[in-house]
């Protein structure tokens, strides 16, 4: 049963109907479902079933701790790129040693203390991390566990702003030079060499880019054997695509599937870093129609949840879906989704048939990775509060922002014109 559907007139999520919440925590809010957070992960943890590695969702995506505890509760890893979203593993219960840490700017006060907390692994995407992370890990004695992230040059066919795995893109060490800094890699001190790791892009809807990349990185393992420099995981990164719309994304079972069967004989085990595929559809964002602006050219509807609460369309030109909480008796007609904020590029939606009264309650659909994440103050606007459904039970996972979240650590001067 899906988690989000609708029931005679009301859209559910899991035993709850959405408009129950939104009455109970006002809007804009984000809702999560436990059932699809933890059902989206056990697709990839059961694909991988017992061949040995690990899956680490991409903390990015969506970092609320509750998220994370309910993944690291089913044994999750965790995919970092910051102290900050090391220290929400730590205080969701998540296992350390199954953190690995991805990013192409990572600080030393970054290193140590991933290293003092006894990580997995990190990802290293340069030649002068890899030169600090020996630094940082010898003078304290730790000896840090790597994998290159290596840029195999392949075309992920997303977005321009999504795509990672092009020569051009800022990410990762060139494929070709790879088999030295490895070597130099082995030379230097406080340093484990473990694995090789790449991520090419994300919302990738095609497996052949991603088995393109396989190759490649095996081809690199044949070289870096002769250097005698032994490989004990493969890391492919995240990246699998959703539906949003008619997307047809890769069903899980067979894109791991069919990676074990292109690694035959070799002893290697397998990571994967998806955030994504495990979090877009297990949440969704609830707003309000304060106004209805129909004009000669286009009918605006304004709502409360605006580009700082979800960028996502904005940015990317994304499309989500939207669906009322309760079915309304108004005609169908064509409108644009547009929130408050004093930009023409604030909008969540165009062109959507919709029925609309002012006080209408709407959920923009897939609006659970890349969403709250990447919201922000913008016209001093408090961020959403984020509510965790669990069958008919709700829990408050984030207080909505007041003004004094908005103004904490800021001052006023002295007073006085000079
Ligand atoms: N690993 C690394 C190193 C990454 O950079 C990313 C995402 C992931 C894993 C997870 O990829 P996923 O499975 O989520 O595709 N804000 C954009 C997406 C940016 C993705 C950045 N990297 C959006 O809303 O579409």
């Amino acid at each position: 049963m899906p988690v989000f559907e609708r029931r005679q007139q009301s859209l559910f999520c899991e035993d709850l109907a959405l408009s129950q919440l939104a009455d109970h925590y006002q809007t804009p809010l984000y809702v999560y479902s436990r059932k699809a957070f933890s059902e989206s992960y056990l697709a990839y943890a059961n694909a991988l079933g017992d061949h040995p590695g690990q899956i680490c969702y991409a903390v990015k995506a969506n970092s609320n701790i509750a998220v994370l505890q309910v993944l690291a509760e089913l044994g999750a890893g965790f995919d970092i790129v910051s102290k900050g979203e090391l220290q929400r593993v730590i205080k969701a219960g998540g296992d350390v040693k199954k953190v690995i840490f991805s990013g192409v700017g990572k600080t030393a006060d970054e290193l140590l203390f991933a290293l003092e907390q006894g990580i997995g692994c990190f990802n290293v995407e340069s030649e002068a991390e890899l030169q600090l992370l020996s630094e940082v890990a010898s003078s304290n004695d730790f000896t840090a566990n790597i994998s290159l992230r290596v840029n195999p040059d392949v075309d992920a066919q997303t977005h321009p702003y999504i795509s990672t795995g092009l020569k051009e893109n800022k990410f990762g060490i060139d494929i070709q030079s790879a088999p030295e800094v490895y070597a130099r890699a082995d030379k230097l001190p406080g340093l484990n060499i473990i694995g090789v790791d790449c991520h090419i892009g994300s919302q990738l809807v095609e497996t052949q880019p991603f088995f393109d990349a396989l190759d490649r990185l095996l081809l690199l393992l044949d070289k870096l054997a002769e250097f005698n420099i032994n490989i004990e995981h493969l890391d492919l990164g995240g990246g699998i695509g959703v539906c949003y719309k008619d997307e047809v994304p890769p069903n899980i079972q067979d894109y791991i599937g069919a990676i074990k069967t292109r690694l035959g004989e070799r002893k290697l085990a397998l990571y994967f870093e998806p955030g994504r595929s495990i979090a877009a559809n297990s949440g969704v964002l609830l707003t309000e129609v304060l106004f209805l602006k129909p004009t000669e050219h286009k009918n605006f509807a304004i709502v409360d949840a605006a580009m700082n609460d979800n960028i996502r369309p904005s940015l990317y030109q994304a499309w989500q879906d939207v669906q009322p909480l309760e079915q309304s008796k108004a005609t169908s007609t064509q409108w644009d989704l547009v929130g408050p904020i004093c930009e023409t590029g604030d909008f969540l939606a165009k062109d959507r048939t919709l029925a609309l009264e002012a006080g209408e309650r709407l959920a923009l659909m897939s609006s659970g990775a890349y969403g709250f994440v990447m919201s922000s103050n913008y016209n001093s606007r408090g961020r959403a509060a984020e509510v965790m459904v669990d069958g008919d039970q709700h829990y408050l996972v984030r207080e909505r922002e007041n003004f004094d979240d908005l103004v904490r650590g800021e001052a006023l001067i002295p007073s006085g014109a000079k």
